[in-house]
């Protein structure tokens, strides 16, 4: 059996899509188990860039078959959008793409709540990507959720959406005085969405463990970071998901004694979008600089993403909580103009120095990062394919970043192109 799980081990955007998408060609099914459309995956298919929100990394390698598993939340527009500009690039989307009958599905509703809720917290908004995620999966677990196998019989799908709209638009006037959602203009924008994807619904657990039971090589690709997950993450400012491995099981049907290895992707210094605490940000030019460098605005929301070092602490617990096996290291050669390179090691909290990674936001909110400075390598990795070709500084940079996770770094990539990559070892 060879499942293979990728998570984010930072606060998202750490390249879990490039590297998907790389992996891919040696996987027979990509599966994404958590998260929707506020994900932004970006992949470079013949070198252009595409922002992936739904689809699976691997939809663009011939052959994989991918999967939306039970645990993702839908947006039936934005995957439409998306199938239809992936197919204008050459891209099939038909056999090789299943949606689960069980995943949820954001309805005009949720984001209208959204909008309207983020609003009412004022000051304390969670800077979310306004996509729905947040109602979406609290109507799920409230047992108000519309499940997307509706979409096979519309006339079920309408009256079902009748009834929650009815009452989302009594909370949305009564309570926040907000516009309310058109119920039968949604209706129709819903049938067309429906007939469009009803041909990729399909019950997808049993397909997944056939895969792994033939000894198939199955990806399960995370969204977002383990540092917003709802659990675990620095909450509240965290999304509506479980993002860590462990959210593989409910997420798709497989069992955990049937995943296999845990990648962790983390990218060689730390960004964050929306609020929340962020102990190692750099609010000076070198957090400028790396933004610049790094090309760091959002891909879903277009918003500068906050910047800051490589937070040892945090990737150690990250590291512990999904059981990683092996880290994966991306926009190395973001890093490659800097003279040092300030590592976090500890946490001081009130004089005493800690690696404990703190589990309140008051508390994380309060500590103050113990920064080990390395030497920058002052030359450019974007054309390095092998270990050792990489300068020294860079390497010793990569030990320093295994001996404070705690696990082997399989891999590091220096550039956006899909071959951009240096392996320590084959993961597949
Ligand atoms: P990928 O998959 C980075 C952040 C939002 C906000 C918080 C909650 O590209 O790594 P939500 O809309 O999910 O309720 O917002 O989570 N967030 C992400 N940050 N990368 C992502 O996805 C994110 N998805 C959500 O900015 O702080
Ligand atoms: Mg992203």
């Amino acid at each position: 059996m060879s499942g293979i799980v990728i998570v984010g081990v930072q606060w998202g955007d750490e390249g879990k899509g490039k590297i998907t998408n790389g992996l891919s060609s040696g996987a027979d099914m990509v599966v994404r188990f958590q998260g929707g459309a506020n994900a932004g995956h970006t992949i470079s298919l013949n070198g252009e860039p595409f922002v992936f929100h739904l689809l699976p990394s691997g939809i663009s390698v011939p052959g994989v078959r991918c999967v939306i598993g039970p645990g993702v939340v839908v947006d039936p527009e934005s995957l439409v959008r998306e199938i239809d500009m992936v197919s204008e690039h050459g891209v099939s989307v038909g056999e090789n793409f299943m949606i689960d009958f069980g995943a949820h599905m954001v309805m005009p509703y949720h984001k209208a709540q959204e909008a309207a809720e983020e609003k009412a917290r004022g000051e304390e908004a969670i800077g979310t990507t306004l996509r729905g995620i947040g109602p979406t999966y609290s109507d799920r677990h409230a047992r108000e959720g519309l499940q997307i196998g509706l979409f096979a019989d519309f006339g079920e799908f309408s009256a079902r959406y009748r009834s929650v709209a009815e009452r989302k638009n009594a909370l949305l006037t009564k309570l926040y005085g907000a516009e309310p959602v058109s119920v039968d203009e949604a209706l129709d924008r819903m049938r067309p969405l429906a007939e469009r994807l009803e041909p990729y619904l399909a019950d997808t657990p049993g397909m997944i463990r056939e895969t792994l039971n033939d000894d198939g090589k199955v990806i399960f690709e995370g969204a977002q970071g383990t540092l917003l997950d709802i659990a675990f993450g620095t909450y509240p400012f965290v999304t509506s998901s479980f993002t860590t491995s462990a959210g593989v099981s409910p997420g798709t049907g497989v069992p955990p004694s049937m995943i296999g290895t845990v990648v962790g992707i983390a990218k060689a210094y730390v960004t964050r979008v929306g609020e929340g605490p962020f102990p190692t940000e750099s609010r000076d030019e070198r957090g400028d600089e790396i933004r610049r460098c790094g090309h760091e605005m959002g891909a879903t929301t277009g918003r500068p993403r906050r910047c800051g070092w490589l937070d040892g602490v945090a990737l150690r617990y990250a590291v512990e909580l999904n059981g990683v096996d092996r880290l994966i290291i991306t926009k190395l050669d973001v890093l490659d103009s800097f003279e040092t390179i300030p590592v976090c090691t500890a946490y001081r909290i009130g004089g005493e120095a800690t690696r404990t990674f703190p589990r309140t936001v008051a508390e994380l909110a309060a500590v103050e990062p113990v920064y080990e400075e390395l030497p920058g390598w002052g030359t450019s990795t974007r054309d390095v394919r092998r270990p050792e070709d990489l300068p020294e500084a860079a390497t010793a940079y990569i030990r320093r970043v295994e001996e404070l996770a705690g696990v082997p770094v399989a891999a590091v990539s220096v550039g956006a192109a899909a071959h951009a990559v240096v392996d320590f070892e084959r993961l597949l």
